[in-house]
């Protein structure tokens, strides 16, 4: 398997397990309790059958889409992941230029590898900054300053982490960050001796965004699921994230958004954005799929503040479906991350170009030249 071979998101995922040690790949490609909710995220979209037209003149089709004021080049972006230096050196590095490349949004974690000063010298694309709320008050004034100073255009609270999920491959396989020997975990490193050798002679792992503040960002190694449940602020209410609205006095997005009643008190705190998500599958299992929730949501907000679909998106007709019951755009990780695992920077390339041309043939097949063209009579549930 070569990136060559790799057309499509399964093939990426072939790819990015044969490179990486099996703890990190399985943190990537892991989820909450039996994963239905994961698997559910993508098999929501067969649901749905695209009506295409025809005889339109499609020769030229406009991708773009403008979300949080910030035009687009096509409706869909790289949503922020963390640790992305552990799958390969350059992480948020290259995630960030192959964003660029294709004229799309890329997202900074809170848990990133790389500054929010660093990205921002780096690319002149949008750019959004994903915050979690910490208990540490010092940390959280910190992180906003940062972004806002190095001009990131959107800021994303995360609202779905309020404890870890229960991620039974990271238990068994000893996922840590960073990661640690351990006598189960010693022979799945051994086996990649090349991600070994980049990971101990290239820069040092660092969270830039947390270090001077938390144990997380130092050399003590900790579990994601002891990360969310520990560090982060369990009181966090409608009140904190209002004030984190004005705070930061910009576009402002809650992320992990999946119930009407939410979206509609996101609007009411002056939210210009939700990303309705259930974080990959990888905190409720057994909740339902953002596509599946997306029709209520978008029909109760959706003339207010921009809905993003995300999660589970592996094709362009996932994206189109996405966008013909209101969704402004579609976000995803595991989109990229297992091309970055696979090739770096020119591995996350070929991903969204990939994407890219998917869905201008997809267009085109629609009898569409305009995203705002896709709508719910395109479509038929089974
Ligand atoms: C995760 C976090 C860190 O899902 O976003 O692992």
């Amino acid at each position: 398997m070569r990136l060559s071979n790799c057309h499509n998101f399964k093939d990426f995922r072939k790819l990015a397990k044969k490179r990486l040690p099996a703890p990190i790949f399985h943190y990537i490609d892991g989820a909450a309790d039996d994963e239905i909710t994961y698997k559910r995220n993508t098999s929501a979209y067969d649901d749905v059958d695209l009506i295409p037209n025809v005889l339109a003149g499609v020769e030229k089709v406009d991708l773009s889409t403008t979300i949080f004021g910030k035009k687009i080049d096509m409706p869909l972006f790289c949503a922020p992941t963390a640790v992305q230096r552990l799958f390969h050196h350059d992480g948020e590095r290259a995630v960030a230029k192959a964003a660029e490349k294709y004229g799309t949004m890329f997202g900074v974690s809170s848990l990133g590898t790389v500054s929010v000063e660093e990205i921002s010298e780096l690319i002149n694309t949008p750019k959004m900054f994903q915050f979690y709320f910490h208990k540490d008050r010092g940390l959280n004034d910190s992180m906003i300053e940062r972004a806002k100073e190095s001009k990131f255009d959107v800021l994303a609270l995360t609202v779905d982490t309020i404890t870890g999920g229960n991620r039974e491959r990271d238990l068994r396989t000893g996922f840590s960050i960073p990661p640690k020997l351990t006598p189960a975990s010693m022979l799945s490193f051994i086996l990649k001796p090349k991600w070994g050798i980049n990971f101990l002679t290239k820069a040092k792992f660092e969270l830039p965004h947390l270090q001077d503040y938390v144990a997380a960002g130092t050399n003590a190694t900790t579990s994601i699921g002891s990360y969310f449940s520990n560090m982060l602020d369990q009181s966090m209410n409608w009140n904190d994230a209002e004030k984190l609205c004005s705070q930061w006095g910009g576009h402002f997005a809650l992320k992990g958004i999946m119930s009407v009643e939410d979206a509609k008190r996101a609007v009411d705190i002056g939210c210009t954005g939700i990303m309705v998500s259930n974080h990959g599958g990888r905190q409720l299992d057994g909740s339902r799929a953002p596509f599946d929730q997306l029709a209520e949501i978008v029909d109760a907000v959706g003339d207010k503040i921009d809905v993003i679909c995300e999660g589970g998106i592996q094709r362009g007709t996932h994206v189109l479906k996405a966008l013909s019951i209101g969704a402004k755009a579609c976000s995803g990780g595991r989109l990229y991350l297992y091309a970055l695992a696979a090739a770096g920077q020119v591995g996350v390339e070929r991903a969204l170009g990939q994407y890219r041309s998917e869905l201008e043939r997809d267009m085109k097949l629609m009898g569409c030249t305009s995203v705002d063209q896709l709508n719910r009579s395109n479509l038929r549930f089974r």
